[in-house]
């Protein structure tokens, strides 16, 4: 059936034994018609790294993900991939099926069988407390457990490469703080491979091992930001390293911003 997936390369060589990276992005470009959108992004994600994409709304960071998983392709430029789950911006549960049936749907969609499928996706919610929640459709649900069946779908297809689109976006702040915490320990107990797009800078830095930030459109990368603040499980806001990434991130946006600024001027 039609699920995306498999090793995207695009213009790329042979990566010869078992590629290293989970993502390696040459000089990404994509337009669509007169929109130039992304002009030349260089992008990797190291093995069981969390590597944060921000950038100013519009600049491409959906699009760039969409590339990533398969969904759409460059114009120029290269990129190597692994097998990719995307949890996309809009939380797209199918409203008819429960949660345990929209986490099992790409299993179904890889050609498992209903019972097996069914059995993963329950494993899946039982291990996050959630399989109380099995048989409720996406209507009965919070918009925080909506975020968790969605993450688990991503996380059912067992891939190497997690894309997570704004996972926390339109919740409220102590949902999207519990939310943050959720994550950073479903990855400590499984590693994985993780491109985050967020615009909250302060989630950022707490959960990013590295931040990229990227300009307006046509926009490419205008800073590079290492954390320093240890497991992200761990992390607090007040961290001084995570203050420090906070301020160089949000120095970058803004003078990435003020250039666009000046040039529309
Ligand atoms: N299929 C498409 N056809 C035409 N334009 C598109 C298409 N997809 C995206 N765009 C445009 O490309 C630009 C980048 O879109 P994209 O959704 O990737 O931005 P984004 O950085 O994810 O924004 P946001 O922070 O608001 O989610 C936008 O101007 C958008 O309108
Ligand atoms: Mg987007």
């Amino acid at each position: 059936m039609g699920y995306p997936g498999g090793s995207v390369r695009v213009q790329s060589p042979p990566s010869g034994p078992a590629a290293a990276r989970p993502l390696t992005a040459r000089g990404i470009v994509r337009r669509f018609g007169d929109l130039a959108v992304l002009d030349g992004v260089d992008l990797d994600v190291a093995p069981h790294e969390t590597v944060a994409l921000v950038g100013p709304s519009g600049c491409g960071k959906s699009t760039l993900l969409e590339m990533v998983c398969g969904l759409q392709a460059p114009d120029a430029g290269t990129l190597d991939a692994a097998p990719a789950a995307l949890m996309p911006q809009r939380d797209l549960l199918l409203p008819w099926l429960d949660a345990r049936d929209n986490v099992a749907l790409p299993l179904r969609l890889a050609g498992s069988g209903r019972r097996e499928a069914r059995a993963a996706a329950d494993a899946l919610l039982d291990r996050v407390e959630l399989g109380r929640f099995a048989r409720s459709r996406p209507d009965e649900l919070s918009g925080g457990m909506r975020q968790r069946v969605s993450f688990l779908r991503a996380l059912a297809t067992e891939r190497e490469l997690l894309c997570l689109d704004e996972p926390f976006g339109a919740l409220d702040a102590i949902t999207r703080e519990e939310l943050r915490h959720w994550l950073a320990e479903r990855l400590e107990e499984r590693p994985r491979s993780v491109l985050l797009v967020t615009h909250d800078v302060e989630e950022a830095a707490l959960l990013g091992d590295r931040v990229i930030v990227l300009g307006p459109r046509p926009a490419g990368v205008v800073a590079r930001i290492s954390v320093d603040a240890g497991p992200a499980r761990r992390r607090e806001a007040t961290d001084p390293a995570v203050v420090d990434a906070r301020r160089r991130i949000h120095d970058a946006l803004r003078t990435a911003m003020r250039g666009d600024e000046v040039a529309a001027t």
